[in-house]
């Protein structure tokens, strides 16, 4: 079984290569193809491979199917000096984003906020390589997005809402690691139902229900039904927050409309909400870098639980594992290199190289 094999380590820059390669020949320009590739890879390296290059067949499968246009760019729109607007034009997600964030940071470097509305775009994957742009900056951020219906409101039994995450991020002290929050508003990302499909695996009972109600741990059963929100009525509050600011703000989809990744149908029309937010307005950068190494060493050396062996900051689990697959390689099973090799394969490109970690 899938799940079970023994996991192929590749190194990052042959994913990235890969990948590359593979957008470049499905039509996507140079730049496009290295933003996508990047934040896919950076979802493998962080372990949160619901989102990384497995991420592609889906992706390539809509382009074939005209509903995502591989070759357009996104425009932008000044709206006021802090404020400007990116239209996808329903190309990837993911260079429509980083023209928002990088727009964004233009903005707060000389004004200290800069706020972008994005519409018509599609997914762009792992929020936190939005917030990662923002952090090489020196920028916080919040990045919102809003996606297809996958979750309940409280109270209710159809898929509505998207299961869509709620990001942010803050540059670390001299010593300490950054604050990077990423999460769902659901028990779990349904990348991670998707994720154990692909691998044979099952799934907790408490992340979704099935079509009729019921928990369920088969990741197939669990698509067909919704995915539970976290804290109850709180995550499906956060799930319309989240519509509010990346919906129906920027004129895309919303209220349930969004088209999702692996919907062949039409056009995503996915929106995002992007800030960004110069750390110095009130202190020195000097004191909010000694103020957030104090707020860092509080959270990790605070008093454990029974049974916890070490209390994390946000983002931290996830930039250990960076640091170890950057040395070792990115594991995947067998059934994900053939996967990504079969699209390769479509497209005449070579498949992924194996060798090398
Ligand atoms: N683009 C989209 O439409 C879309 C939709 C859904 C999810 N996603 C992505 O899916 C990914 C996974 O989301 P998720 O909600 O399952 O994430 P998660 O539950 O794995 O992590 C959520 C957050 O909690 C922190 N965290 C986890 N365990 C911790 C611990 N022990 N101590 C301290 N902090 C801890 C993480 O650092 C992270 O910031 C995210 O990257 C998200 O952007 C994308």
């Amino acid at each position: 079984m899938a799940g079970t094999a023994d996991p192929i380590r590749i190194n990052h820059a042959d994913a990235q290569e890969f990948v590359e390669t593979i957008l470049r020949a499905a039509g996507v320009s140079d730049k496009n193809s290295t933003i996508v590739a990047r934040g896919l890879v950076q979802a493998d390296l962080r372990g949160v491979e619901s989102h990384g290059i497995n991420r592609i067949s889906s992706y390539l499968a809509r382009v074939r199917n005209g509903v995502l246009d591989p070759k357009t760019e996104p425009t932008l729109i000044q709206i006021t000096p802090v404020v400007a607007q990116v239209d996808g034009h329903n190309g990837f997600g993911f260079p429509a984003a980083y023209l928002g964030m990088a727009t964004a940071i233009a903005m707060a470097q000389t004004f200290g906020i800069g706020m972008v509305s994005v519409k018509h775009s599609n997914h762009f994957g792992m929020s936190a390589w939005i917030v990662g742009q923002a952090a090489d900056a020196g920028m916080m951020s919040l990045v919102f997005t809003n996606s297809s219906p996958a979750l309940p409101v409280w109270g209710g039994r159809s898929q509505l809402m998207g299961v869509s995450p709620i990001a942010c991020g803050a540059p670390g002290g001299e010593t300490s690691r950054p604050f990077i929050l990423d999460m769902a508003p659901s028990v779990a990302a349904r990348g991670k139902i998707y994720k154990a499909l692909r691998r044979g695996e099952k799934i907790p009972g408490d992340w979704a229900l099935d079509a009729d109600g019921k928990p369920t741990d088969d990741p197939a059963e669990a698509l067909k039904g919704v995915m539970l929100p976290m804290g109850g009525p709180k995550g499906s509050a956060l799930a319309i927050m989240m519509d509010v600011f990346s919906g129906v703000l920027s004129g895309s989809a919303f209220a349930g409309g969004v088209t999702g990744p692996y919907d062949m149908s039409k056009p995503g029309d996915v929106g995002h909400f992007l800030v960004a937010i110069k750390p110095d307005l009130f202190v020195s950068l000097d004191e909010f870098r000694e103020r957030m190494g104090v707020l860092y060493k509080r959270v990790v050396e605070s008093d454990k639980m029974d049974g916890v062996e070490r209390i994390y900051f946000p983002g931290e689990i996830e930039q250990l594992t960076e640091e170890q697959r950057l040395r070792d390689g990115i594991p995947y099973v067998q059934d994900e290199i053939d996967a990504l090799n079969a699209e390769a394969e479509k497209l005449g490109v070579p498949g992924i190289r194996v060798a090398g970690v």
